[in-house]
Order: C-alpha cells, then structure tokens, then sequence
C-alpha cells in the first residue's frame, strides 16, 4: 500500500504515521523530541522507531514521500531555524537530512501550518478559504489560511503569533526576548501562570505542593474543572490573553473561523468559552458575530495528517 510518512516534530513529542489518500493512518509511532542534543542521534532514534513500524507484517507500506511539520520551519528552504523549544541551535537543513535517510521526496512546514493542512484536507476545515489553526502545546503556533492558501510570506516563516509581544518586559522566551505570547498562552505559559498565582493566594489549592516539573496542563484543567481557584484563575487569566491577541490577528486575515488545537484544548469550555467571549468583545464591529472558535476536527494528530497531505497534494504524487 502506497503511503506518505507524515511527522509533528513538537517541543515535547515526536510523533509520526503512514497514511493513505484517504487520511487514514495505516502506522504510527512516537519519539521524545527533547533526548538528544545532537540532531542526527535523533534523527537515528526516529527512523530507527519508524523502520520497526515498517516491520510489522501485517503491514506492507511504501512509502512514497515524507511531509514534516516543525518550529520554525520553512516551506521554502526546507529548515529549521533558531527553534525557541527545541534543542538544535542555529540553522538545520531538516529536509536534506532526511531525505539521506529515505531517497523519497521530502516537503517540511511550520508544525502549525501542517496542523491547518489536516483540517483543510480532512478535518473541521474542509471547504472553509479563511481560517486559522492555534497549537497549544509547549510553544503556541499558528497557521494561517488566505483565500484558500497557507500564509507563507517572503520566505516561509509567516504565522508565529505565537512571538507576538504581548507584555513589555514580560516573561522570558525561549527566543531569546522578553512577553512573547506563548510565555502566557501555551501548555508551559499556564504551568507558569499557576506558580505566579500560587505565590500570590495563600488559600487552599490542590496545585500547590506540585513541582513545576511534574505540574502539566491537564492537571490544572482537571483542578479547574473540580473547582480548584487558582486553576480556574489560571485559565480565565491565558483565555482572556488568547482572546485579546486573536481579536488583532483576526484585523490582519478575516478569518470564519479559529481552530484550537492542543493538548489544552481538552480544558474544553473552561478554555473555549472565556476565548469566545473576550474575542467577541474586543472585535471590531465589521467582525462582530462572524467568527467561530472551535476546537479541532481531527481526533488523532492534525499535523500528521496535514504534513502527509501536502506530499498527496504535491502534483508529483496524485
Ligand atoms: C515556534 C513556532 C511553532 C510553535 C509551536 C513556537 O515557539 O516559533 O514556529 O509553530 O512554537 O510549536
Ligand atoms: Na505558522
Ligand atoms: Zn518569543
């Protein structure tokens, strides 16, 4: 069976699957992104899992190209570029790395660009010319869709809002500057938010004797759902965040509608509503009651699904 390989290299997980035209993931597998120092020990951990997927004879894939979704990363030349969340510094030809492992064709995007490609060509999106995709996961990543398009730019790197600066002198970024927006709104912005909050309330919280490394995100959902104060403080505080800065995103692309997806997302209403209602009030008015926040459309991993379409849609593969 003719396959294409897609990957999600995230901040946090790696995580990969064999797909067919149809979207369905005939192999997956994952990976820790974070273990290796060097790009190539880690490039070895991943093809060796992939190649064990390969084994199983129950399955006989071929696969026919390799789509990857990455932090910043670009379309156009096939890098990886000084990544806030990942631990390969400097510029790394991504592509050409991997295409000496596999001799098949190999297109990589921004891991949130892929995430809008999965809902376009199989999930929520379907149809839909204006929208974008929110990640929340480690980091927060955008991609962006105009008149039926992924926003690229002049060289690949559009869409990072999730570096738009959002406080002056606010929280260090793993950039490199300071109240980037994904320090508050992000898997880690909120673990952050709940230790500044913690040290400011001296009442009871079921957070409190956690340490921030054992702390993730959906503890705090959980505390949030079950009452906790300052969970639910946590996120009311990076919702109405989120919110303002999608209200000035929105400004930029008229979009019909705003995908989120991540790992916070299955806060559900806790997050959601607090969105919609800080967004819809600090609209424009031409924008007013047009624009839907939604959650993904794709159970499994969007940005797989999306970086295995874009090898089925480039015309070489049809
Ligand atoms: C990176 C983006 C990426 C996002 C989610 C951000 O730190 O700059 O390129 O899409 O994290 O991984
Ligand atoms: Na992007
Ligand atoms: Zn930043």
């Amino acid at each position: 069976i003719k396959v294409a390989l897609g990957i999600d290299i995230g901040g946090t997980n790696t995580v990969f699957g064999c797909i067919d035209p149809q979207g369905n993931c005939l192999m997956e597998g994952s990976i820790p992104t974070q273990k290796h120092d060097r790009i190539e020990d880690y490039l070895d951990e991943l093809f060796e899992a992939i190649e064990l997927g390969l084994q199983n004879p129950a399955n006989d894939l071929k696969i026919i190209g390799i789509g990857i979704g990455a932090p910043n990363a670009s379309y156009y030349s096939g890098t990886i570029e000084k990544a806030a969340n990942l631990p390969w510094k400097g510029s790394i030809p991504l592509a050409e790395m991997v295409r000496k492992r596999l001799d098949v064709p190999v297109v990589i995007t921004n891991d949130a660009n892929a995430a809008a490609m999965g809902e376009k060509v199989f999930g929520a999106a379907k149809g839909m010319n204006n929208f974008m995709v929110i990640t929340l996961g480690t980091g927060l990543g955008s991609g962006i869709v105009v008149n039926g398009e992924l926003l690229y730019g002049h060289d690949g790197f559009a869409g990072e809002v999730g570096h738009m600066i959002v406080r002056k002198s606010g929280r260090e970024c793993g950039c490199g500057r300071k109240g980037c927006l994904e320090t508050y709104v992000s898997a880690t912005g909120v673990k952050r938010t709940v230790y500044k909050l913690l040290a400011r309330h001296l009442g009871a919280s079921e957070l409190r004797d956690i340490p921030f490394s054992q702390l993730t995100a959906k503890m705090v959902a959980e505390a949030a759902g079950r009452g906790d104060l300052v969970a639910n403080e946590t996120f009311s505080y990076t919702a109405k965040m989120l919110g303002e800065v999608l209200a000035n995103v929105v400004a930029v692309t008229s979009p019909e509608a705003i995908f989120l997806f991540g790992g916070l997302t299955k806060a559900g209403d806790i997050l959601f509503e607090p969105v919609r209602e800080t967004l819809e009030s600090q609209l424009l008015d031409i924008y007013k009651g047009k624009i839907s926040v939604l959650p993904s459309g794709i159970v499994d991993n969007a940005a797989v699904l999306g970086a295995a379409a874009l090898v089925w849609n480039s015309k070489n593969n049809r």
